[in-house]
């Protein structure tokens, strides 16, 4: 058997198709906030595009088990619980309660590949388990989506893009075959900063950005630890998140 792999920078690249599986990565912080959400007992996770929607929505549920978690430009929106921190997402805060989520990009690109038959959020932490959950799916087709920045190119989607790939060839049994050259370049990026993400973190624009707002050390350093999580966010529903 054989696995085909391609990877896309951003949601609007994505070509109309229906894939086996899509994973989901925004490194820098939506899909490491939504797995340590869930690591943290959130019991899920619905996004949205569209703010109105989302407050529509979370005023249907009970106000003891729902949180709104909103960010625009990296920063936390008004009226909102919670901004898009992964450190803010704690057990005390978020255990057994449904985020209802919206982001700059993150949230764009879940959106988009909606329909696949299996969607999975990863960030670094997760890498290794989404790796051995697509291995352990009888599947043939593999699209990795990147969330970039504004429909732009993100260096940090692209190298978790290739830290994915790397850990297939290694360890799948089946023949890995990288279809497209956006996936051979993000296999080269894993490759040259394997051994200091937080320093491609940094050296990216939206690490950038993150540091001119505030003190976003500890966030850079949480979404730059690999392998650290076995969780697997999985969408369950249209547009809802559970860990699987
Ligand atoms: C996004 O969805 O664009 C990001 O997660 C932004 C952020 O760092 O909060």
């Amino acid at each position: 058997m054989i696995i085909n792999l391609t990877y896309y920078h951003v949601a609007d690249h994505v070509p109309e198709t229906n894939p086996d599986v899509a994973v989901v990565i925004d490194v820098l912080r939506a899909t490491t906030t939504i797995s340590w959400a869930l690591k943290n007992g959130a019991d899920s996770i619905q996004v949205f595009a569209d703010l109105d929607l989302l407050k529509r929505s979370a005023m249907k549920w009970d106000t003891d088990k729902r949180l709104m978690l909103g960010e625009r430009g990296g920063k936390k929106l008004e009226g909102f619980d919670l901004g898009n921190s992964p450190l803010s997402v704690t057990r005390e805060i978020v255990n057994a309660k449904r985020l209802f989520m919206s982001t700059t990009n993150g949230t764009k690109s879940l959106k988009r590949v909606q329909n696949a038959k299996h969607l999975f959020a990863m960030g670094l932490p997760n890498r290794k388990a989404v790796a051995e959950k697509i291995m352990s799916l009888d599947i043939e087709n593999v699209l990795i989506l990147g969330s970039g920045w504004e429909g732009s190119y993100s260096l940090e989607d692209s190298l978790a893009a290739g830290a994915l790939a790397s850990y297939l060839n290694a360890n799948c049994i089946f023949k890995i075959n990288i279809l497209n050259d956006e996936l051979q370049a993000a296999l080269a990026l894993w490759k040259y900063w394997e051994n200091d993400i937080l320093k491609c973190l940094k050296t990216a624009t939206h690490g950038k950005r993150l540091t001119s707002l505030g003190d976003y050390e500890d966030d850079l350093r949480c979404c730059s630890e690999l392998d650290c999580l076995n969780i697997v966010p999985a969408q369950v529903e249209r547009g809802v998140i559970r860990a699987s």
